[in-house]
């Protein structure tokens, strides 16, 4: 699997998503898309089967956390809908996260890849301490989680790319690293703020970036995609 640049579709209607592909035709490419929760419970499974139809991957982030048996029966569902990528809250378990794998595989043994989330970004040192009860410190906390992912079987975790080289460091090279939190050097923040650019992202050795605004706001987005594809596949 290369390294690939996945654009987080963050919009709220189909129509909305539908006019933003539009912008790639007569292009030659096809992005690989990040459907989140927001387009997936607005317009349900059929934007996956339009979206895949066009011809485009698929990453549908859903981050499933619940019992083992209902994430199972969960994943089963999902695996029907031939996407290439989607999640799970690590802190479901590993127990959790090897009945997702279970439910993901699909009778001919293959499945989309599976990947984990450790903690999430907006959680600060201070909720996981005093909310969380997590005594532990948020990097240690971050690697475990990594660890734990990967012997359940995991294929890789989102991180920030600041996370990358030492989650590939902990759980090997082979285990993927999906990073948000990219901007270009030249480019807004916006609420995002320990950022890198692609080319940053690649040189840390992330194995895909996740895309949003910088891209999806952009006056001409395939203009911004190829950049990013450019700076960050080279
Ligand atoms: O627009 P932007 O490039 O900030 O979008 C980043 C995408 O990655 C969004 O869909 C966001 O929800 C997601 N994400 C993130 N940080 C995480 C996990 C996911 O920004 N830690």
């Amino acid at each position: 699997m290369g390294k690939d640049v996945i654009v987080a579709c963050d919009f709220a209607s189909k129509e909305a998503v539908f006019e933003f592909l539009d912008k790639f035709k007569g292009t030659g490419r096809k992005p690989f898309v990040k459907i989140g929760m927001e387009l997936y419970y607005s317009e349900g499974p059929q934007i996956v089967r339009e979206i895949k139809a066009r011809g485009h991957k698929i990453f549908l982030d859903l981050k499933l956390h619940d019992i083992p048996n209902t994430v199972m029966k969960s994943m089963r569902v999902l695996s029907n809908l031939d996407i290439d990528m989607t999640n799970v809250h690590a802190a479901g378990t590993r127990a959790m996260m090897e009945a997702a794998i279970k439910g993901l595989t699909r009778e001919d043994g293959t499945r989309p890849l599976l990947i984990a989330v450790t903690q999430l970004t907006s959680t600060s040192g201070e909720s996981l301490k005093n909310e969380l009860l997590i005594t532990e410190d948020m990097e240690k906390t971050v690697m475990h989680y990594a660890e734990n992912a990967k012997a359940a079987g995991l294929d890789g975790v989102v991180c920030s790319p600041l996370e990358a080289e030492r989650v590939h460091s902990v759980c090997g090279e082979g285990f993927l690293t999906i990073t948000p939190g990219v901007r270009f050097a030249d480019g807004e923040k916006g609420d995002q703020v320990r950022v890198m650019t692609p080319e940053q992202a690649r040189l840390i050795g992330s194995d895909y970036i996740v895309v949003g605004r910088p891209i999806t706001e952009a006056a001409d987005p395939a203009a911004a995609y190829e950049r990013c594809v450019r700076e960050f596949v080279g």
